[in-house]
Order: C-alpha cells, then sequence, then structure tokens
C-alpha cells in the first residue's frame, strides 16, 4: 500500500465508486524495445493484474477494463490469439484465486464467438463471482459500445417493456446491467478517444488521458488519475453551485 505522501494528492478515502480504463499502448511500448507487439500485450496483462489488485486493495467498488473490442478481429490472428491466450491465462489463474482475493467477475461484450475453452472459464467465473462481494472487475471482450446499445434495442423491442423506453428501463438490457456508470474513465497511451468504449455509460464520466503506455502504468499513475478526478467539479449538465 502506498504511504500517504506518494498518494500524488489522491484521498484514497473517498474514492470514486467505478473507474474505467482503456489499456492503450502495449504495442508502441514492445516496438520501444524492439519487441513483437504481442510482447507488449503479455506486459499489459501483467500491469492489469497488478492495477487490478490495487484497486482491490484500496476498496474500489468496480474496475472495467476494455481488453478486446470488437474492432480488435482486424488485427493479426497472432496478436488477437495472443491476447485471447492472455485472458484465458489470467481466468485459470483467477478462478483459483478469487474466492481468496475476493475479487467477482463479469464480462460485457459477445462472448458467445469466443471458443468453447474461453466460454467455459467465462461461465465458472461468472458462478464464482455470483457467491462472492467484494471488488468487482468487468471485463469487455468482443466489445463495442455501439453494438452494445444496438443490441439491447433489440432486446428492448421485444421484451415487451413499454414504449418508449426509459433511461433507466433501456440500460437494464445493457451489458453493464445494474453496474453504476464509471465516474472516472482513464485513457494511457496518448491518444483523446472513446474508440467505443462504454459509449452509453461514460456519458458524464470524467475523462483522464495521458501519455503514459499501459505497459508502464502502475499505482502512481492511478493515484494521478483519482487526484485529478477529485479535483473536478461534477455538474450533470447544471451549473456551479
Ligand atoms: C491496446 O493497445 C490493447 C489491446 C487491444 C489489448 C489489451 C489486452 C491486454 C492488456 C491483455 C489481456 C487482458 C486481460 C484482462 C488479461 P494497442 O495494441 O492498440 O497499443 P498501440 O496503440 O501502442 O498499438
Amino acid at each position: 500500500m502506498l504511504e500517504n505522501k506518494q498518494t500524488a494528492g489522491a484521498d484514497l478515502t473517498n474514492l470514486p465508486r467505478h473507474i474505467a480504463i482503456i489499456m492503450d499502448g502495449n504495442g508502441r511500448w514492445a516496438k520501444k524495445r524492439g519487441l513483437p507487439r504481442t510482447a507488449g500485450h503479455a506486459a499489459g496483462a501483467e500491469t492489469f493484474r497488478r492495477v487490478a489488485t490495487w484497486c482491490r486493495d484500496i476498496g474500489l467498488e468496480y474496475l472495467t477494463v476494455y481488453a478486446f473490442s470488437t474492432e480488435n478481429w482486424h488485427r493479426p490472428e497472432a496478436e488477437v490469439q495472443t491476447i485471447l491466450g492472455l485472458l484465458e491465462k489470467y481466468l485459470h489463474e483467477a478462478i483459483e484465486r478469487m474466492e481468496r482475493d475476493r475479487v467477482r467477475m463479469r464480462f460485457f461484450g459477445d462472448t458467445s464467438v469466443l471458443s468453447p475453452k474461453l466460454q467455459k472459464l467465462i461461465a465458472e467465473t461468472d458462478a464464482i463471482s455470483r457467491r462472492l462481494d467484494g471488488c468487482q472487475v468487468n471485463v469487455c471482450v468482443n466489445y463495442g459500445g455501439r453494438d452494445e446499445i444496438l443490441r439491447a434495442a433489440a432486446l428492448y423491442a421485444q421484451s415487451g417493456e413499454p414504449m418508449p423506453p426509459t433511461e433507466e428501463s433501456f440500460s437494464r438490457f445493457l451489458w453493464s446491467a445494474d453496474v453504476p456508470d464509471p465516474d472516472l474513465l482513464i485513457r494511457p497511451g496518448g491518444e483523446y478517444r472513446l474508440s467505443n468504449f462504454l459509449l452509453w455509460q461514460a456519458a458524464y464520466a470524467e475523462l483522464y488521458f495521458t501519455d503514459t503506455l499501459w505497459p508502464d502504468f502502475d499505482e502512481q499513475e492511478m493515484c494521478r488519475a483519482i487526484a485529478a478526478y477529485q479535483r473536478r467539479e461534477r455538474r450533470y449538465g447544471r451549473i456551479a453551485t
């Protein structure tokens, strides 16, 4: 755990409820070191482990990460298989440890197209998570914000729920049903866009961008992002009071 002076001014006793992260910059991190892009993803997976553990330790309620987008299928096959393989490895370990670590997991995205092995691991982690309380990590796999909204619209139309939907009734058909919207959305890697991530849920999220590449991200960087969030005034379209 970090000493007070190392928290970059972040008050870890007054945390946002939900932090979302676009884990960007793995490829560039590898290139800078003359390594294949896949090595960047392996390093990124380690960073995810470390950051998720830290989030649990500080008492964060929800962490959502963008692991694989609906657009990522267009990457070279070897890279796609590396990312999905890293997820598989992580889930194997998580199944062993999540009860002890008190970490719940959920998956946002259409996981029905993933390998049977990965689907089985996802089903197992889902089942264990239903018995647990504690920090919830949402992993977005084969996820796209537009895809999620279209899918929810189709499900809503078939559901027999009253028309027109309300924000509240509609959001129950999103992958993120029952999860509060992210308060803080962090994008490392120096790009300033959402890349189809949590388009509905991030409507009022505070956005934090940094040039640090995801594999270099750490607790200090998380503290900087949380401190920046805590300095902001959230107005939700109203005027300052
Ligand atoms: C974006 O960086 C990153 C991804 C598309 C994959 C993220 C996946 C992991 C961190 C590993 C698997 C996840 C888990 C949860 C174990 P990029 O490749 O677009 O980087 P670049 O912009 O530098 O090319």
